[in-house]
């Protein structure tokens, strides 16, 4: 069995980085072992303008300093300007536009209610090979939680790829074995980012025996078979798929509320988790596409050329059960078994 494994620097193409307090905290938590990330624009307000893109990468760069890159996206609204999302593109500004079906998850009051009013972005978007990022949840209060990923790929995303097939999409944190059959029928201009913790955890662990408020996610963790679909996916070797960890931090008081908030925070034990997870799929030599190479080719960039080293302890390693911040404490994602796997100094 290997001991180490060295894999050019992982990227991570789904990532809530917050603002303020909460930035400063959490940052150098996925800035030791990630060298980028795709952004995610769901502040409060929400992140919608080319200059605001361009401010609030700022703010990240001066915690992360210049061994971080941060691609920003922008969270498309009923009154986004296609001609500002081009030229923020063509700055080098962001790198994708994020759609949140308004009231999907936390701070998307501000989305998309009807996809018709953001066709002329959409079009300008494939237009100029922009990718969209989609939360692919739809929010009709009859359809249920469990089942609204799988609705939004037949009510919204097909119909969206037909009427648009240049448009590059990625169908963000899948959590269902039908998303993940529609993204292997799909030619490559469709990527699917997975996280960390739906390779973990299916709804059991979140609601068998207690609830588990940390457990809580949107989307939310699916049957035991989804997840095993998830795995099947990630180890495959299958270029569209890709780490997307989602990493989604709450301070401890609105995780552990009477109407607590989605969102596991896992950027800190990440790739020991997912070591773990392919070790014990006997797939180890398929971590470094899943982490470091597919999504760099979804998005045209080239692989890190520095890397990373994972070293395998026989006694399980420690991590922090809490992540310190100004704006509060933020639990560590518990998958539940002991992580062997740690990643080494920077040299
Ligand atoms: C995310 C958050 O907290 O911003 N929460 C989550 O459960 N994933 C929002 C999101 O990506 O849906
Ligand atoms: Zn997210």
């Amino acid at each position: 069995m290997s001991t180490s494994l060295t894999l050019p620097r992982p990227d991570d193409w789904h990532l809530h980085l917050r603002d303020g307090a909460m930035l400063a905290g959490i940052a150098p938590e996925s800035a030791r072992h990630f060298a980028r990330a795709i952004i995610m624009p769901n502040l409060v307000p929400p992140v919608v303008t080319g200059a605001e893109a361009a401010a609030y990468r700022e703010r990240i760069r001066a915690v992360t300093g210049p061994g971080f890159t941060p691609l920003m996206t922008l969270y498309l609204t009923e009154g986004t300007d296609p001609a500002d999302v081009v030229a923020a593109h063509a700055a080098g500004i962001i790198t994708a536009v994020k759609l949140y079906p308004a009231g999907a998850t936390t701070n998307s009051a501000s989305g998309v209610r009807d996809i018709d009013r953001v066709r002329g972005v959409l079009e300008a978007m494939a237009e100029a090979g922009i990718p969209l990022l989609t939360h692919g949840e739809v929010t009709d209060p009859e359809v249920d939680i469990f089942d609204r990923e799988a609705v939004f790929i037949d009510r919204v995303l097909d119909p969206l790829r037909r009427a648009l097939p240049a448009l590059r999409v990625v169908m963000e944190h899948i959590t269902t074995a039908d998303a993940v059959d529609y993204a292997r029928s799909a030619p490559e201009r469709l990527g699917a980012t997975i996280t960390t913790h739906h390779l973990v955890i299916n709804r059991n662990h979140m609601l068998a025996g207690g609830i588990r408020p940390h457990y809580y996610c949107l989307p939310v963790a699916k049957r035991e078979r989804h997840r095993a679909a998830l795995v099947a996916a990630a180890i495959s070797g299958d270029a569209r798929f890709f780490l997307g960890t989602d990493s989604a931090p709450h301070a401890d008081d609105a995780k552990l509320a009477a109407c607590g908030c989605a969102g596991c925070f896992t950027a800190t034990n990440t790739l020991s988790v997912l070591a773990q997870v392919f070790e014990a799929a006997g797939a180890l030599d398929r971590l470094e596409g899943f982490v470091s190479r597919h999504g760099a080719g979804f998005y045209g960039l080239p692989v890190n050329t520095d890397t990373i080293t994972l070293e395998r302890r026989d006694t399980p390693i420690s991590y922090p059960a809490k992540i310190e911040t100004g704006a509060g404490p933020v639990t560590v994602f518990d998958p539940g078994f002991p992580l062997h796997w740690q990643v080494a100094p920077a040299a």
